[in-house]
Protein backbone atom coordinates (compact mmCIF):
# COMPACT_ATOMS: atom_id res chain seq x y z
CA UNK A 1 0.00 0.00 0.00
CA UNK A 2 1.02 3.64 -0.40
CA UNK A 3 0.28 6.44 2.21
CA UNK A 4 0.04 9.96 2.36
CA UNK A 5 0.97 11.40 5.74
CA UNK A 6 -0.71 15.11 6.90
CA UNK A 7 0.20 17.00 10.35
CA UNK A 8 -2.42 19.28 10.69
CA UNK A 9 -0.14 22.13 13.48
CA UNK A 10 0.61 25.59 13.26
CA UNK A 11 3.26 24.69 16.03
CA UNK A 12 4.89 22.19 13.95
CA UNK A 13 4.35 23.90 10.70
CA UNK A 14 6.09 26.88 12.08
CA UNK A 15 8.90 25.40 13.38
CA UNK A 16 8.09 25.90 17.38
CA UNK A 17 7.57 22.31 18.07
CA UNK A 18 8.79 18.94 16.69
CA UNK A 19 6.56 16.75 14.72
CA UNK A 20 6.33 12.98 16.21
CA UNK A 21 3.53 12.45 15.61
CA UNK A 22 3.70 11.91 11.41
CA UNK A 23 6.85 10.39 11.40
CA UNK A 24 5.25 7.77 13.97
CA UNK A 25 2.71 7.38 11.34
CA UNK A 26 5.51 6.55 8.62
CA UNK A 27 7.22 3.79 11.43
CA UNK A 28 3.59 2.17 12.63
CA UNK A 29 2.53 1.36 8.14
CA UNK A 30 6.18 1.04 7.09
CA UNK A 31 5.71 -3.11 7.52
CA UNK A 32 1.96 -2.14 5.36
CA UNK A 33 3.48 -0.41 2.71
CA UNK A 34 5.88 2.65 1.80
CA UNK A 35 5.21 6.56 2.39
CA UNK A 36 4.79 8.38 -0.84
CA UNK A 37 5.22 11.50 1.39
CA UNK A 38 4.81 12.83 4.71
CA UNK A 39 3.83 17.02 5.27
CA UNK A 40 3.15 19.09 7.86
CA UNK A 41 1.22 22.42 7.17
CA UNK A 42 -0.97 24.52 10.10
CA UNK A 43 -4.68 24.33 10.96
CA UNK A 44 -6.03 26.02 7.71
CA UNK A 45 -8.96 24.40 6.44
CA UNK A 46 -8.26 25.30 2.87
CA UNK A 47 -4.21 24.43 2.85
CA UNK A 48 -4.95 21.19 4.61
CA UNK A 49 -8.19 20.18 1.81
CA UNK A 50 -5.51 21.17 -0.88
CA UNK A 51 -2.89 19.12 0.13
CA UNK A 52 -5.41 16.13 0.76
CA UNK A 53 -6.28 16.47 -2.77
CA UNK A 54 -2.64 16.74 -3.87
CA UNK A 55 -1.91 13.54 -2.02
CA UNK A 56 -4.64 11.52 -3.52
CA UNK A 57 -3.45 12.78 -7.12
CA UNK A 58 -0.37 11.49 -6.13
CA UNK A 59 -1.39 7.93 -6.05
CA UNK A 60 -2.08 7.22 -2.29
CA UNK A 61 -4.14 4.19 -0.96
CA UNK A 62 -4.82 5.55 2.11
CA UNK A 63 -4.00 9.00 3.99
CA UNK A 64 -3.61 9.57 8.07
CA UNK A 65 -3.94 12.69 9.06
CA UNK A 66 -3.04 13.90 12.61
CA UNK A 67 -4.23 16.42 14.87
CA UNK A 68 -6.91 19.08 14.49
CA UNK A 69 -9.55 16.79 15.68
CA UNK A 70 -10.33 18.42 18.99
CA UNK A 71 -12.14 21.42 20.27
CA UNK A 72 -9.73 23.91 19.82
CA UNK A 73 -10.85 27.42 17.84
CA UNK A 74 -8.24 26.23 15.59
CA UNK A 75 -8.92 22.49 15.01
CA UNK A 76 -10.52 21.98 11.77
CA UNK A 77 -9.36 18.76 9.92
CA UNK A 78 -12.62 16.93 10.06
CA UNK A 79 -13.93 19.58 8.17
CA UNK A 80 -11.17 19.61 5.65
CA UNK A 81 -11.63 16.00 4.98
CA UNK A 82 -15.08 16.65 4.30
CA UNK A 83 -14.58 19.35 1.90
CA UNK A 84 -12.53 16.67 -0.39
CA UNK A 85 -14.17 13.34 0.62
CA UNK A 86 -16.47 12.01 -1.91
CA UNK A 87 -18.11 8.82 0.31
CA UNK A 88 -18.15 8.98 4.27
CA UNK A 89 -16.90 5.79 5.93
CA UNK A 90 -18.46 6.27 9.35
CA UNK A 91 -17.74 2.90 10.93
CA UNK A 92 -13.95 3.86 10.88
CA UNK A 93 -14.01 6.33 13.19
CA UNK A 94 -16.66 4.71 15.26
CA UNK A 95 -14.42 1.76 15.68
CA UNK A 96 -11.81 3.93 16.70
CA UNK A 97 -13.41 6.15 19.05
CA UNK A 98 -14.94 3.08 20.87
CA UNK A 99 -11.64 1.46 21.24
CA UNK A 100 -10.28 4.47 22.77
CA UNK A 101 -13.03 5.06 25.26
CA UNK A 102 -11.62 1.84 26.76
CA UNK A 103 -8.34 3.65 27.47
CA UNK A 104 -9.37 7.15 27.83
CA UNK A 105 -13.00 9.18 28.47
CA UNK A 106 -11.32 11.85 26.44
CA UNK A 107 -11.31 9.94 23.25
CA UNK A 108 -15.27 11.00 22.67
CA UNK A 109 -13.44 14.72 22.37
CA UNK A 110 -12.27 13.22 19.13
CA UNK A 111 -14.34 14.68 16.06
CA UNK A 112 -12.00 12.28 13.77
CA UNK A 113 -13.77 11.85 10.28
CA UNK A 114 -12.73 9.21 7.48
CA UNK A 115 -13.99 9.11 3.86
CA UNK A 116 -13.14 8.39 0.29
CA UNK A 117 -12.16 10.08 -2.14
CA UNK A 118 -11.61 8.20 -6.15
CA UNK A 119 -9.50 5.53 -4.82
CA UNK A 120 -8.27 6.74 -1.58
CA UNK A 121 -9.39 5.82 2.03
CA UNK A 122 -8.57 9.26 4.01
CA UNK A 123 -8.11 8.87 7.70
CA UNK A 124 -8.23 11.30 10.57
CA UNK A 125 -6.50 10.60 13.86
CA UNK A 126 -5.94 12.90 16.65
CA UNK A 127 -2.96 14.42 17.31
CA UNK A 128 -0.74 13.03 20.46
CA UNK A 129 1.49 10.14 19.39
CA UNK A 130 -0.39 8.05 22.27
CA UNK A 131 -3.35 8.62 20.70
CA UNK A 132 -2.13 7.81 17.24
CA UNK A 133 -0.67 4.40 18.47
CA UNK A 134 -3.39 3.42 20.07
CA UNK A 135 -5.76 4.84 17.38
CA UNK A 136 -4.28 3.43 14.30
CA UNK A 137 -3.79 -0.32 15.78
CA UNK A 138 -7.59 -0.26 15.78
CA UNK A 139 -7.19 0.14 11.74
CA UNK A 140 -4.14 -1.01 10.29
CA UNK A 141 -5.87 -4.95 10.46
CA UNK A 142 -8.56 -3.72 7.66
CA UNK A 143 -6.42 -1.49 5.40
CA UNK A 144 -5.46 -4.23 2.93
CA UNK A 145 -9.21 -5.35 2.67
CA UNK A 146 -10.52 -1.82 2.66
CA UNK A 147 -7.76 -0.77 -0.64
CA UNK A 148 -8.54 -3.98 -2.19
CA UNK A 149 -12.30 -3.34 -2.41
CA UNK A 150 -11.95 0.54 -3.58
CA UNK A 151 -9.27 -0.59 -6.12
CA UNK A 152 -12.39 -3.20 -7.46
CA UNK A 153 -9.67 -6.07 -6.97
CA UNK A 154 -12.21 -7.89 -4.83
CA UNK A 155 -14.53 -9.73 -5.69
CA UNK A 156 -16.04 -11.15 -2.13
CA UNK A 157 -15.66 -10.12 1.06
CA UNK A 158 -16.61 -13.56 2.29
CA UNK A 159 -13.72 -14.93 1.35
CA UNK A 160 -11.39 -16.40 4.18
CA UNK A 161 -14.13 -15.42 6.65
N1 LIG B 1 -7.73 8.72 21.54
C1 LIG B 1 -6.90 7.84 22.07
N2 LIG B 1 -6.92 6.59 21.64
N3 LIG B 1 -6.01 8.18 23.04
C2 LIG B 1 -5.95 9.46 23.52
O1 LIG B 1 -5.10 9.72 24.39
N4 LIG B 1 -6.82 11.75 23.33
C3 LIG B 1 -8.05 12.50 23.15
C4 LIG B 1 -8.79 12.23 21.85
N5 LIG B 1 -8.57 10.89 21.38
C5 LIG B 1 -6.83 10.43 22.96
C6 LIG B 1 -7.72 10.01 21.94
C7 LIG B 1 -7.92 13.95 23.36
S1 LIG B 1 -7.29 14.42 24.87
C8 LIG B 1 -8.34 14.91 22.45
S2 LIG B 1 -8.39 16.54 22.87
C9 LIG B 1 -8.85 14.49 21.13
O2 LIG B 1 -8.46 13.15 20.83
C10 LIG B 1 -8.50 15.42 19.97
O3 LIG B 1 -7.12 15.43 19.74
P1 LIG B 1 -6.46 16.37 18.61
O4 LIG B 1 -7.08 17.73 18.75
O5 LIG B 1 -5.00 16.36 18.91
O6 LIG B 1 -6.77 15.79 17.26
Amino acid sequence: MKFGILTASDRCAAGLAEDRSGPLIASLTAEYGETLRYVCVPDERETIAKTLTDLCDLGADVIFTTGGTGFAPRDVTPEATEDVIEKKVPGIPEAIRAQSLKITPRAMLSRATAGIRGKTLIINLPGSPKAVRESIAVVLPVLEHAVETMSGQTQSCAVGQ
